[in-house]
């Protein structure tokens, strides 16, 4: 692990690796059903349309969130008690933290977690700036690695982990616990949990967030295999696929994929991927879980939830939870 000093901020950089692309995905479109990790949305002009999708009218769950926040960040932090760590992993533009930070008692120092260095630490930097009083604690690493939390100036009550989001509903059942003992491990045995977790609901309100009547959801989607062109010089037509998200009921999920409209071979990396007329590649599952159903996943990590807050139509949730 390297300290280094950059902007206002300390950084403790692990210098996580980048994944080998190319091997995941040629893993990935050798198997049945044809599948790519959704990791991959997020280059740049993934991110830029992902931050346009929680804009949309159709996508619920980041207004949800934020107002479920708004209503309620002040018993948060009564709940979270005075003097905490908090860290936020995957921490992006930290937005709805500040809601958190703006309500918290005396945090003695905020620990964002990212894997992009870059904007780690423009994000971390401006919070310095906006928080001149708060320690700012940047970390450089996958968070679902194992690392250490570094040292804050003043010992800390506890360690409270913040993953709003519903980042978790990304993850499927075994790799949802295998996550959150990562987390409890992060936190420690007096450690708390604060999560964002979309909730299972009618499926026309579902289909229509992930299918939006703008196309930007479809565009996000296909942004993959635009990148997958550029980064691993594959031939994708990109007319020749078509977007499709559709809920599956028995397992709670949004399925996303990417249709191919007819019989086509498509070359990655020396390597050919035939496709047939209507063959899909899974992108993304997002699972909207029941409260009792996610209580379960969290308890087998060794969480407990403590307390549930939604919104009035319980579309969402953010969850309180505690070690042990
Ligand atoms: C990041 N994640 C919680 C989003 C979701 O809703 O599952 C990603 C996304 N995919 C399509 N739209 C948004």
């Amino acid at each position: 692990m390297q300290i280094s000093r950059a902007l206002s901020v300390t950084l403790h950089d692990y210098e996580p690796q980048a994944g080998d692309m190319r091997a995941e995905v040629l893993a990935g479109l050798t198997t049945n059903p044809k599948t790519l990790p959704c990791k991959y949305f997020y280059d740049e002009r993934g991110s830029e349309l992902f931050d346009a999708i929680c804009e949309l009218p159709e996508y619920y769950l980041t207004r949800t969130e934020l107002a479920i926040m708004q209503s309620h960040a002040a018993e948060m932090a009564t709940v979270l008690g005075s003097r905490g760590l908090l860290v936020e992993p995957g921490s992006g533009t930290s937005t709805k933290t500040r809601l958190l930070l703006d309500k918290l008692h005396w945090p003695c120092a905020y620990v964002p977690v990212d894997i992009s260095r870059e904007h780690l630490i423009k994000a971390a930097d401006q919070l310095n700036r906006h928080y001149p009083d708060l320690e700012v604690l940047p970390v450089c690493a996958d968070f679902s690695q194992a690392f250490a939390l570094p040292a804050p100036h003043h010992p800390a009550a506890r360690s409270v982990i913040y993953f709003p989001g519903s980042t978790i509903g990304n993850f499927e059942p075994d790799a949802t616990v295998a996550l959150l003992k990562q987390l409890l491990r992060l936190a420690g045995r007096k450690g708390a949990l604060l999560i964002g977790v979309d909730l299972n609901k009618d499926r026309t309100l579902l289909e229509a967030a992930y299918n939006d009547a703008a196309g930007v959801t479809a565009a996000f989607n296909l942004n993959l295999l635009a990148r997958l062109n550029r980064e691993l010089h594959s031939d994708f037509n990109l007319k020749r696929f078509q977007h499709r998200a559709l809920y599956n009921p028995a397992e709670g999920r949004i399925e996303m994929r990417l249709v191919s409209l007819d019989e086509q071979t498509v070359h990655i990396a020396d390597e050919s991927v035939h496709f047939r007329a209507g063959e899909a590649i899974v992108t993304e599952y997002s699972y909207k879980h029941t409260l009792p159903g996610f209580a379960a996943l969290a308890a087998q990590a060794g969480w407990n939830v403590q307390k549930v807050w939604t919104d009035d139509r319980r579309w969402f949730s953010v969850q309180y939870l505690t070690a042990g």
